[in-house]
């Protein structure tokens, strides 16, 4: 790693939190998140308030993280920004941001792929172990579920991934269904502690490989739901426990069987797990049996670092930085980008 100090301010607005991060090379300075609480009451992420609530976020974030950093404006050498995926009003609040700063000051701007992001945060220097490459990736957010192969920061190959719903998207939706708020994920984690995992039986999906489905799971517990609180309206409070560790454990194990079969498939036994998913502590906690069982080197972010954050951002934004991967004045952000 340079010896070199290098300051790098970088901003991460893809959804629905507002987050800007300084770092000096790969450690931290400061990691500022304003979730936006707007969209508990809708079930979901509005995009239209997301994007607002971004506007009105972006400034005073910006100063938080200096200030707590204790860097100025003047001492920084690049800016990173998410350039994709994600909601594209959101994106262009912080791409906007990050192409004007970055003008004023004079100094280079670099895009980053937030998925790639998500894997590389395990190179921020607080977390417990930092991977070896080759080393593979169970990415699971709120948008994306794959499995990756990490040749570098740079070179990444998709082994899996999903065909429909992904996994934090089918933890919300089944929360939403039982009558959760959003984003149900987490509260689904927290139920699971009191309930009884084997309680009911869920199917597991039919795909070919590597890739992952979740939307028939969606659908089989919408219908279970349905039938049981026919019967008995008050069915989903008294054994909410029970369906969410029921729920979360066919997630985790579908999840888990696919990262196994790509270990056994490519004989890679260093194994990382990145995205909001990966802040699930059945799923932290399966990795970590399983992969003593597998004799697996298991690397598993810091929590802070698991959900949407600009630490992420800027420490590809650092690897990119000694590559010289600039982007210029030109760029524009992607809802979609290719991997
Ligand atoms: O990576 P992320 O913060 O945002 C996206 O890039 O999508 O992931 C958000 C997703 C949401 O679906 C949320 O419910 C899920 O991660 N999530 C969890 C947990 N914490 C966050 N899912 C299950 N258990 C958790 N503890
Ligand atoms: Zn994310």
């Amino acid at each position: 790693m340079s010896t070199k100090r290098t300051y790098i301010l970088a901003i991460e607005s893809s959804c629905d939190d507002t987050s800007v991060a300084i770092l000096e090379n790969d450690r931290v300075l400061s990691n500022i998140i304003a979730s936006q609480n707007v969209h508990k009451e809708y079930g979901g992420v509005v995009p239209e308030l997301a994007s607002r609530a971004h506007q009105q976020n972006i400034i005073p974030v910006v100063e938080t993280a200096l200030r707590k950093a204790e860097i100025s404006k003047e001492e920084l050498h690049a800016v990173a920004f998410t350039e994709g995926p994600g909601l594209l009003g959101s994106l262009i609040v912080g791409a906007s941001f990050a192409k004007s700063l970055a003008l004023g000051l004079g100094i280079p701007l670099i895009g980053v792929d937030h998925l790639k992001a998500h894997i590389i945060s395990h190179f921020i220097n607080d977390n417990e172990a930092i991977p070896e490459y080759p080393f593979l990736c169970l990415t699971v957010s709120g948008g994306h579920t794959m499995i990756v192969k990490v040749d570098s920061a740079i070179e990444m190959e998709i082994l899996g991934k999903t065909i429909d719903d992904a996994a934090g998207e089918a933890f919300d939706k089944i929360a939403k269904i039982m009558g959760l708020p959003y984003p149900g994920g987490p509260l689904i984690d927290q139920y699971s502690k009191k309930g009884n995992a084997d309680a009911f039986k869920f199917p597991h999906p039919k795909v070919k490989d590597l890739d992952f489905s979740f939307s028939g799971l969606k659908t089989s517990v919408l219908y279970f739901l349905k039938k049981e609180v026919e019967n008995d309206p008050q069915f989903i409070d008294k054994h909410l426990h029970d369906i969410c560790a029921s729920v979360q454990k066919t997630i985790i194990d579908i999840l888990m069987k696919n990262l196994v079969k790509s270990a056994k498939q490519t004989g890679i036994s260093h194994v990382a797990i990145a995205g909001g998913v990966s802040a699930n502590s059945l799923l932290r906690s399966e990795i970590h049996r399983i992969g003593k069982e597998k004799n697996w080197k298991v690397y598993i972010p810091k929590f802070e670092y698991c959900t949407d954050n600009a630490a992420m951002i800027g420490i590809l934004g650092y690897f990119k930085y000694l590559n010289q991967e600039f982007v210029d004045q030109s760029i524009t952000p992607k809802a979609r980008m290719e991997f």
